[in-house]
């Protein structure tokens, strides 16, 4: 079987060549994403392997149907930049890599609070410039703190279980509760209740119709003077004009971004020999306590080489007909 593998980059060639040792599909990397544009380079596949950044609207999905692509195989956990209920109609099926590595992204939820907190970043370039002032870098003990989570399927509850080593109060908003964050000592709360009690507020929840912007000017209106707030799920769930407000009033005192919700445009890429045309985006990185990282929570190898070996084995278990958990639609 041919797979197109777009918005492919070197370290995805590597990891996927890697675990096709034991498929032998033909692997096509293309480094474009898939766009209304590019999407006539999946010509002669059976399957396209997409990632977070590659849209896969209605007319889109349409356009691989009549290609003859049969299957799409995302080869990231979250699945909202696929049209689910259009691909279902043109029998293609969706599968995902849901859980390839939650340590890594609960580890950097955990390395953007730290690093905010001791701001590390600030001591970086003053040590390299042999300024060894402490002023402005004082930081608080995590311990004792409370920490409000919300969603706590994997990576949420791999948060607790980390949090809870740190001696956290740990509160939890999910609309399922999960039993391992309970043992870690999680409490489940109400969203407002989970908004007034939390020093440290970190998502990881799925972008959907109803988290979108969930953290607007009410929610953060809600929250303590000074709050941590912190994004490795999606970009969508912030409302970035709102937390940009609540940055100007120190009522967010620090912000710990991996996503970001313009971020299609953005990230995965060196722009750095270009104008930055995102005004939002450029009023961010003017705060000295906004930490911004480019969507690379997911980024060791431990999850590159089960990305890969995951999303072709769901490939291979679709196109078998042969039951495959991680099927999406
Ligand atoms: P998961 O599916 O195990 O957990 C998501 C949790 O969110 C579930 O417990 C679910 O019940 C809960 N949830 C659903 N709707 C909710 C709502 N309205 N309010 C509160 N909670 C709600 O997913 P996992 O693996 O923990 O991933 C979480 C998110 O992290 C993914 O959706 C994905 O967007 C993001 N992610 C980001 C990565 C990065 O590199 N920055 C890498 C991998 C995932």
């Amino acid at each position: 079987m041919v797979i197109s593998v777009f918005s492919a980059k070197p370290y995805d060639r590597s990891f996927f060549e890697e675990a096709n040792k034991n498929f032998g599909f033909t692997l096509n990397f293309l480094e474009t994403h898939l766009t209304a544009v590019t999407v006539s380079l999946a010509q002669g596949s059976e399957a396209v392997c997409l990632f977070v950044n590659d849209r896969c609207d209605a007319e889109i999905l349409r356009r691989l149907h009549d290609l003859g692509i049969k299957f799409i195989a995302l080869r990231c956990a979250g699945y909202n930049n696929v049209d689910t209920k259009t691909a279902a109609e043109f029998g293609i099926n969706v599968v995902r890599v849901p859980a390839y590595s939650p340590n890594a992204v609960a580890e950097h939820a955990v390395a953007l609070m730290l690093t905010l907190n001791r701001k590390i970043h600030k001591a970086y370039n003053r040590v390299r410039e042999e300024n060894f002032s402490l002023s402005g870098l004082l930081g608080f003990d995590m311990h004792g703190k409370t920490v409000g989570i919300i969603g706590t399927g994997k990576i949420g509850q791999t948060v607790a279980k980390i949090l809870s080593g740190f001696g956290c109060k740990l509160l939890g908003y999910d609309v399922f509760q999960s039993k391992e964050a309970l043992d870690f000592g999680l409490e489940y709360v109400t969203l407002p209740e989970l908004y007034k009690h939390s020093d440290i507020i970190t998502l990881h929840c799925p972008l959907l119709p109803e988290t979108r912007h969930l953290i607007n000017n009410q929610a953060l209106k809600g929250m303590k003077n000074g709050v941590m707030l912190i994004n490795t799920s999606r970009g969508g769930l912030i409302d970035t004009k709102s937390a940009i407000a609540a940055l100007k009033t120190g009522k967010l005192g620090y912000l710990g971004l991996d996503v970001y919700e313009e971020e299609e445009a953005l990230f995965f890429e060196d722009a750095s020999d270009r104008i930055l045309q995102d005004d939002l985006f450029a009023r961010l990185l003017t705060f000295n306590n906004v930490l911004i990282t480019g969507h690379q929570a997911f980024f060791t190898d431990t999850a590159l080489k089960n990305i890969a070996e995951t999303t072709l084995q769901n490939i291979q278990d679709i196109a078998a007909c042969t039951h495959c958990p991680n099927t999406v639609c």
